[in-house]
């Protein structure tokens, strides 16, 4: 394994790229006039799962090697000390997220989907290599959605919806959050499922946010010249059930994700909690999430994940997903919070179903 520097390099901040819930991604400029970019914890800013997620990303990075490292950022440097760490990697100069490229509506379906074939190449067969696993990720799911819900329920107006026996969402009768979790934890194989099938290296994050492309298209292959970025999940995973990169990145394709993010949704119920009567709406006519609706940024991604690993197991799936919508309950407020949370109950009724 190459050496890298163990300490941040003497630089200058150019931008801010990102605010994180834990980090601050910069772009940064060396006395030698190069330029790279910088990720680090931010002492006031302290969560659950910040130094672990930053640690594994900076283990994960530097285990990279081979034909998969060609589509990470080169690592530069790494740093671990006294309760801060960061690293700095290789800037991909003249690049766009995919995530901006989806919402700026300039790319048409033909485009998106060798984006999404070129994507499920990389995933599925590159990234994918079998794992030995930190913790089963059944026991880290259920660990997590019980940690969550114990935070969350002392809040006054999200504690009804978790304790609630019967809900009515969307006018559909569902069980509490709580209740919901404890039938998925007694019904036999359904937890376990998340163990079956491989334990892969997983990306972790894989979503359009954390995938870089060239910033013009200069050809007609342009949207298979992919670099990610961001591996390992909030909560620090980074191996498992390979369906844990499918339902993150479906969760943002389907234009949801950003939705809940920048509050094009439409909530109710948490003002009237005696009522057990709420209302979950994604805004999708919003100029914003309509490049979304009009491209389908997942069908191939898809069909590319059932040719390797054959159909999806559904509950798994929406299990997955309301242990995603929890996880992100926690990381925000507000608004989104609540969505979350709405969100996670609906999935994990939709697992027991
Ligand atoms: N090496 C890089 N080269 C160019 N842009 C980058 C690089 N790393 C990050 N970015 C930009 O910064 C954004 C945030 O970085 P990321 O590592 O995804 O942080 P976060 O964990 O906060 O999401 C990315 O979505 C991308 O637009
Ligand atoms: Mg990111």
């Amino acid at each position: 394994m190459e050496r890298i520097a163990n300490r941040a390099s003497e630089a200058t901040a150019v931008a801010v790229l990102r605010e994180g819930y834990w980090d601050r991604t910069e772009l940064i400029r060396l006395p030698d006039g190069s330029l790279r970019v910088r990720k680090a914890s931010q002492s006031a800013r302290t969560g659950p799962w910040s130094l672990v997620a930053l640690r594994r990303e900076i283990r994960y990075l530097q285990s990279l090697s081979g034909q998969v490292a060609g589509y990470f950022p080169k690592l530069l440097a790494a740093w671990d000390e006294g309760g801060r760490a960061g690293y700095e990697m290789s800037y991909i100069d003249d690049s766009r997220d995919v995530g901006a490229i989806a919402q700026s509506g300039q790319i048409d379906q033909s485009q998106a989907d060798l984006f999404q074939d070129a994507l499920g190449r990389v995933i599925f067969d590159l990234v994918h290599t079998p794992a030995r696993p930190d913790q089963a990720l059944s026991a880290h799911v259920k660990e997590t959605m019980f940690g969550v819900l114990a935070e969350l329920e002392s809040q006054e107006r999200l504690s009804p919806l978790i304790a609630a026996g019967a809900i009515l969402v969307n006018g559909q009768r569902l069980s509490g959050t709580r209740l919901a979790a404890q039938r998925i934890c007694e019904r036999a194989g359904m937890l376990s499922s998340l163990d079956d099938g491989p334990c892969v290296r997983l990306h972790g994050d894989c979503f359009l946010e954390n995938i870089l492309l060239p910033a013009r298209a200069t050809d007609q292959d342009w949207p298979q010249r992919l670099t990610l970025l961001d591996p390992v999940s909030v909560a620090g995973v980074d191996r498992g059930h390979p369906m844990f990169d499918l339902v993150k990145y479906e969760s943002y394709a389907t234009g949801e994700l950003l939705a809940l993010r920048s509050g094009k949704v439409q909530v109710e119920g948490f003002d009237r909690p005696t009522e057990n009567c709420y209302l979950y709406r994604l805004r999708t006519d919003e100029p914003t999430i309509q490049p979304f609706v009009r491209i389908d940024w997942g069908g191939r991604f898809r069909a590319a994940y059932v040719r390797k690993y054959g159909p999806v197991n559904l509950r798994a799936y929406h299990l997955l997903e309301g242990y995603f919508a929890l996880v992100m309950a926690l990381c925000t407020r507000g608004l989104q919070r609540e969505a979350r949370l709405l969100r996670a109950t609906i999935a994990l009724n939709a697992a027991v179903e």
